[in-house]
């Protein structure tokens, strides 16, 4: 016998893909090769869609354990480029949300960081379902290209401090399509696959560190504490395997954040709180998450410090500035920071009358997403374009009083008549009562472990 065929079978080949989907349809475990052998067959086409559909029915309905979910992520990782951003001489943090509804923190997180010497290299995302997506916001903004290839990602990211791209074919492709497949096969809702999703991506950014925002309630795809902390837990301790400074936030996505839901409007939000305005929980959350970055990547030892340090840098306008770079730097027009009546603005705006006076308890920020999305804010198709202007801008936050007939919202849109049928919805999303409601946290719970 030759040595060639003694080591041929000595390592076992690896199974096909039937194999693999009938072993995970029969709850056993993959080895990391065959984890591996999977994606990258899929990847390169060797791996139907019908295939791998299958598996991840089999792998949302028995799991994946600790150690397929590691092995699924690097292979998910591994299946693009991996970048260094040698260029880039700051500690690297991104932060990364789950999703939400009005939740346009990462356009004034990023460059406040920045501004405060951590770099900020960030892959983000479209809208999915009803919530809303950075890229959309961002291409709000007449001439901001989010498909920035890697090398002008790293220039941006080493001169300005902050890049906010979307996931391109060179970074963690295998995700890109996997993602949306589960999108039409109803396997979002799986942990394992949710962390293997989003770390392949924000590892392959070159980072040195990551926070996790991860949203609870209503809005959010995770309904309840327990799940989101499932969640938090598993994304911290999976990065973690990757030796990265890894941590999570569960934060509050029963009510819309903010004022405004929809790409421009939020857009021209996240410039008021990069003037130090805006409304008081968009800021808080900004400032939070900013000072958590900073003790992420190490500019700071002690959040109080770090708490310190974002509040006087966005008072600065630095922060500002910072975003006025990055936007430049992306081929955008930077007028709309000064004049942010130069964005895209729905020709019409349709009250949502109150039903009867009172003080706002609950604002239901699913409902509102979904009548955003109807008004042109998101997409129904994935081949769907958004409407930049239209979307929905609150009147009253949670503890406002109302008087009847007043306006709680207003519908903005190109024609009254895409508003009309949504009109009852939107109203129904906002339950009116004799007292205004306790005061709800916005930072629900740390997850460092
Ligand atoms: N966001 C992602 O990037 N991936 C998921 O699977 C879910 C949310």
């Amino acid at each position: 016998m030759t040595k060639a065929r003694v080591a041929n079978e000595r390592s076992a080949p690896v199974p096909d893909a039937v194999e693999l989907i009938v072993r995970k349809r029969d709850q056993g475990r993959l080895e990391p090769a065959e984890l591996k052998h999977l994606v990258e067959g899929y990847t390169a086409g060797r791996v139907a869609d019908y295939q791998m559909s299958a598996w991840l029915m089999a792998s949302l309905l028995n799991g994946l354990d600790e150690s397929e979910t590691v092995a699924l992520t690097d292979a998910m990782l591994h299946s693009g480029r991996v970048l260094e951003l040698g260029s880039v001489h700051q500690p690297k943090v991104d932060k990364h949300s789950t999703g939400g509804v009005g939740d346009k923190v990462s356009l004034c997180l990023g460059p406040l960081v920045a501004s405060c010497g951590v770099a900020v290299p960030m892959v983000s995302g479209r809208g999915l379902g009803h919530t809303g997506g950075t890229l959309d916001k961002l291409e709000a903004i007449e001439g901001y290209d989010t498909r920035l290839d890697a090398r002008r990602f790293e220039r941006v990211v080493a001169t300005v401090g902050v890049s906010i791209i979307g996931q391109t074919s060179e970074l963690a492709p295998a995700d890109k399509r996997i993602y949306a497949l589960r999108d039409v096969t109803g396997t979002v809702e799986s942990v394992p696959l949710i962390v293997a999703s989003i770390l392949s991506k924000k590892l392959a950014e070159g980072i040195d560190a990551l926070l996790l925002d991860v949203k609870v309630g209503r809005g959010a795809f995770m309904k309840d504490l327990d799940s989101a902390r499932l969640l938090g837990r598993t994304l911290v301790r999976v990065g973690r395997r990757f030796g990265k400074r890894v941590s999570a936030v569960l934060t509050d996505m029963e009510f819309p954040l903010g004022r405004t839901i929809g790409n421009a409007l939020e857009v021209e939000e996240a410039i008021d709180v990069l003037r130090n305005e805006g409304p008081d929980d968009t800021r808080e959350l900004t400032l939070d998450l900013g000072a958590r970055m900073l003790v992420l990547g190490g500019a700071e030892s002690g959040l109080a410090a770090a708490r310190r340090r974002v509040e006087r840098t966005l008072a600065s306008g630095e922060a500002l500035e910072c975003f006025a770079r990055m936007v430049r730097a992306h081929g955008g027009n930077t007028r709309v920071i000064e004049h942010p009546e130069m964005l895209p603005k729905a020709p019409v705006r349709v009250a949502v009358p109150a039903p009867r006076s009172g003080f706002l308890v609950r604002c239901d920020a699913l409902e509102l997403g979904l009548v955003a999305v109807r008004l042109g804010a998101g997409r129904l198709l994935a081949e769907d374009a958004v409407d930049p202007a239209a979307g929905i801008e609150l009147a009253i936050k949670p503890g406002d009083r109302v008087a009847k007939g007043q306006p709680m919202a207003w519908l903005c849109v190109r024609r009254r008549a895409a508003a009309t049928p949504w009109l009852a919805r939107a109203a129904a999303a906002f339950t009116l009562g004799p007292r205004p409601p306790p005061a709800r946290p916005l930072v629900l719970e740390n997850i460092a472990r």
